[in-house]
């Protein structure tokens, strides 16, 4: 039987609550026998800013980079807000994409049916609703040099961040969004901002070489950003892959959250290259952050992290058959009415983290049958 190696990085705030629930959907994967995942549980963000004065230390990127995927929670809350930038709970999820390189971020955008009327767009604008947002993860804006803020004197400072990109890092990113057309249903939207920005001219560029060259079977269109996040909210079943920059795939990816119904369902993989025997180091979280307002209280929806499960199971752990499994018992659980709180509805039974999470097990239990 093939064993793998799941880190687990529940984090901080809602984090464990909801991570916890995905240890209960390992326990029913493994118990079903086709596979082994064994998991190992450690610290990221601000709880290991508490215990080590950094948020992600050595140890644990050692422990990430051998693992086979890892699996995060959240990070943050108010509660770091005055630790220095460097050590700031964020700077360890920005530690783990980068030094794993997981240069493609995907994250799908699924309306389920029975969450249609949660959407904050009429039924009709968002049900059946599928979207692939890929975001490039590891460059741009978000680790471009110099990030800097210099004192001018005169109570004056100035401060930079740098857009960059090359040619390799947009065409790796544009592959994989047009490999996930493929599948899907043929198209790509490239979203970046060519009237303005330099990198913005060489994104069309590189996108639009590539598809010529390899994968002009596909159908291409470029959408300046700021319309592409118009038209989300206009009309988002024109969109099938759309692929983007770190910074707008940031901002389009919880637009598009919300077009779900809430930000508590969307789900993420972030991938890096295929080795030679076709493995990719892999990171899978919850879109959602840490929500300090509502931790601890047993009430947060564990079904983007458990979703997240679900992607690991089909792309690090090539039991594809079990993550549709996974991801027809959360469409069953809404179906049968239940909610957590961020999704509560009329005539639907409200109730919290572990609840959801023992629904979804009876769900598999049922439909594995
Ligand atoms: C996300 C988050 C992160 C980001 C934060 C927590 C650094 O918003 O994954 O979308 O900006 O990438
Ligand atoms: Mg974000």
């Amino acid at each position: 039987m093939t064993v793998y190696k799941l880190l687990l990085l529940p984090g901080d705030g809602i984090g464990p609550e909801v991570m916890a629930e995905v240890e209960r959907v390992v326990a029913w994967v493994n118990a079903r026998g086709e596979a082994r995942i064994e998991t190992e549980t450690d610290l990221v963000g601000g709880c290991a800013y508490d215990a080590h004065g950094e948020a992600i230390s050595d140890e644990t990127m050692g422990r990430a980079l051998a693992a086979d995927a890892v699996m995060l929670g959240a990070v943050g809350g108010p509660k770091w807000d005055g630790v220095a930038y460097e050590q700031r709970p964020e700077a360890g999820l920005l530690r783990l994409r980068k030094d794993l390189e997981l240069f493609a971020n995907l994250r799908p955008a699924i309306c389920y049916p029975a969450l249609a009327d949660a959407s904050s767009l009429k039924r009709d604008r968002v049900d059946g609703l599928d979207i692939m947002i890929v975001r490039e993860l590891t460059g741009g804006v978000y680790f471009g040099e110099p990030k800097e803020i210099k004192d001018l004197g005169g109570g004056q400072k100035r401060a930079v961040d740098t857009q960059v990109y090359q040619t390799y890092e947009i065409e790796r990113i544009a592959a994989v969004a047009f490999e996930l057309a493929r599948l899907r249903r043929n198209q790509v939207h490239s979203s970046e901002k060519r009237n303005v920005m330099k990198t913005g001219v060489l994104w069309n560029e590189v996108v639009t070489r590539l598809h010529k060259e390899r994968y002009s079977d596909v159908t291409l269109h470029h959408i300046l950003a700021d319309n592409c996040a118009m038209q989300l909210v206009r009309w988002p079943k024109q969109f099938d892959v759309i692929v983007t920059d770190n910074l707008f795939g940031d901002m389009l990816s919880d637009e598009a959250s919300m077009l779900t119904g809430s930000l508590g369902m969307l789900p993420s993989a972030s991938l890096g290259a295929a080795d030679a025997s076709g493995r990719r180091r892999a990171l899978y979280e919850p879109v959602h952050g840490s929500a300090p307002d509502i931790a601890g209280k047993g009430v947060a929806n564990p079904i983007a992290t458990i979703a997240s499960f679900a992607m690991a199971l089909r792309y690090s752990f090539d039991q594809g058959e079990t993550a549709d499994l996974v991801e027809r018992a959360i469409a069953f659980v809404l179906d049968e009415g239940y909610r957590t709180a961020d999704i509560a509805q009329d005539g639907c039974r409200t109730i919290g983290t572990t609840e959801m999470g023992k629904a979804i097990i009876s769900a598999l239990d049922r439909m594995a049958k």
